[in-house]
């Protein structure tokens, strides 16, 4: 297991170059499925899911080959409808591969996707949309065994706008024969990339980043290319590294409408930022100022995907700042690492209050989930002293390289092999 040791302290200084979104690559993966031929993307970031991804894919019997950062799915042969349990472990998302495994293939079958370290991760509004478009579902004994009887368009209304339930939906819907509305749907960015990318193959879909999705099935489908859009979460992430130890960073390359909510809490909390195109410079000078309550909330909302790296900003501010936690149970668990390092954050239920002002020291802590753990690294890098940050695996789910894109910004940041 490797770790990463952080001497913290140090200003950052330069450029970030954002890459391709995690959470549109893996769809998008699974939507590969669709149109029985050749998918090239460009922009796929080369992280520990996106390879567990590329796993089911050759599982089913896609070819699939890697060129940098350009990933080639050919998936004119499918041989098989199961995701294993073993590639299901790997990486809870997987379940993104039942629409589209329905759709090509009329069936599927897959291990039903435990919790996570964000608490229990319920698929319930999965499983009542693929019901809705006539779609047999069996649970038992931990399994999920779907078959396509006659697969209708109808109106899927989603009681929450989940992101993975709104995918499934759009994916086994283009299937179907007639209309399919989605209503409530999720409108993160990463829905908009997903549309794009079914248009591009031929599919008729509308509405993306609205809360009203329309697809209308049976279109034929051919190859395609298409560019992953860059990474909010990783954008937000290398804002609140700058903004928490202070210093003069560029991020390039990015979509500064899709990070509107973090970085208006930034400038709240005194950073100077300057928007160009498609590049977000951020200026700091510690200390940050404590800001008004974040909660976080489905997009254009402030993202769940980046409350512990905020949160990691606010203990190096003066002030207290609190922070409500509305989409997952168990988003915390970050809090009792950050202790660790001489943060003082009270927890009850969804909210927790943080004390800044308080001087945060080196310690030795583990990464308790993937943005929990690159909130710990960022309060590494601006605690005094050493810092020894375990369970980096976590952490390699959806940064690639982070400690190479940290150094090159003058952070004393290296990974060893325990
Ligand atoms: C996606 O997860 C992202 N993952 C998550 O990012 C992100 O935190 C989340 O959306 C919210 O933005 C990917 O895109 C791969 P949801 P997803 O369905 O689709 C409840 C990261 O750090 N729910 O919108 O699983 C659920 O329990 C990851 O990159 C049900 O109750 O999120 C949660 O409380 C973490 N029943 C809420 O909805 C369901 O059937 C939001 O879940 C589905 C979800």
């Amino acid at each position: 297991m490797s770790v990463l040791v952080v001497n913290g302290g140090r200003p950052l200084a330069g450029s970030v170059a954002v890459r391709g979104a995690k959470n549109s690559v893996l769809p998008i993966l699974a939507a590969t499925l669709l149109n029985a031929g050749r998918n090239v993307l460009h922009n796929c970031p080369d992280l520990r899911d996106v390879e567990s991804a590329i796993r089911i894919l050759r599982h089913l019997g896609c070819r699939v080959t890697r060129e940098g950062e350009t990933v080639t799915v050919d998936s004119s042969v499918i041989e098989r409808w199961d995701v294993p349990d073993a590639l299901m472990r790997e990486m809870r998302s997987s379940v993104i591969f039942l629409g589209p495994l329905i759709a090509r293939c009329g069936r599927a079958c897959m291990t039903t996707p435990g919790g996570c370290e964000l608490g229990p991760r319920p698929i319930d509004l999965h499983l009542d949309a693929l019901r809705r478009l006539g779609v047999s579902v069996e649970e038992a004994g931990g399994r999920i065994v779907c078959e396509a009887r006659h697969m209708e368009g109808r109106d899927i209304i989603l009681s929450f706008p989940s992101v993975g339930a709104t995918e499934n939906a759009m994916l086994a819907a283009t299937a179907c024969s007639g209309v399919t509305r989605i209503i409530n749907a999720a409108r993160e960015p990463e829905i908009c990339d997903l549309q794009e990318f079914l248009r591009k193959t031929g599919a008729s879909v509308s509405g993306a980043g609205g809360s009203e999705i329309v697809v209308v099935g049976g279109s034929t489908r051919h190859d395609t290319e298409h560019r992953i859009i860059p990474d909010r979460i990783e954008t937000a992430t290398y804002l609140c590294a700058a903004a928490a130890c202070g210093g003069d960073v560029t991020l390039c390359g990015c979509e500064p409408e899709h990070v509107g909510t973090v970085t208006s809490v930034l400038s709240e909390a005194g950073c100077e930022i300057d928007i160009a195109g498609r590049s977000i410079r951020l200026r700091a000078d510690r200390p940050l100022r404590a800001f008004a309550p974040v909660r976080t909330m489905p997009y254009p909302g402030f993202p769940t995907d980046a409350q512990a790296q905020m949160m990691a900003c606010a203990c190096t501010a003066q002030g207290t700042s609190i922070f409500l936690e509305n989409i997952f149970e168990n988003r915390y668990r970050h809090v009792g690492e950050l202790s660790r390092m001489g943060a003082r954050i009270r927890v009850s239920g969804r909210v927790a209050v943080v004390e800044g002002g308080v001087p945060l020291h080196g310690a030795s802590v583990r990464s308790t989930d993937l943005r929990g753990g690159a909130a710990l690294v960022i309060a590494a890098l601006a605690a005094e002293g050493e810092s020894r940050i375990g369970d980096v695996h976590h952490i390699d789910r959806g940064y690639q390289s982070i400690e190479c894109v940290l150094s090159r910004l003058g952070a004393d940041i290296r990974r060893e092999n325990e």
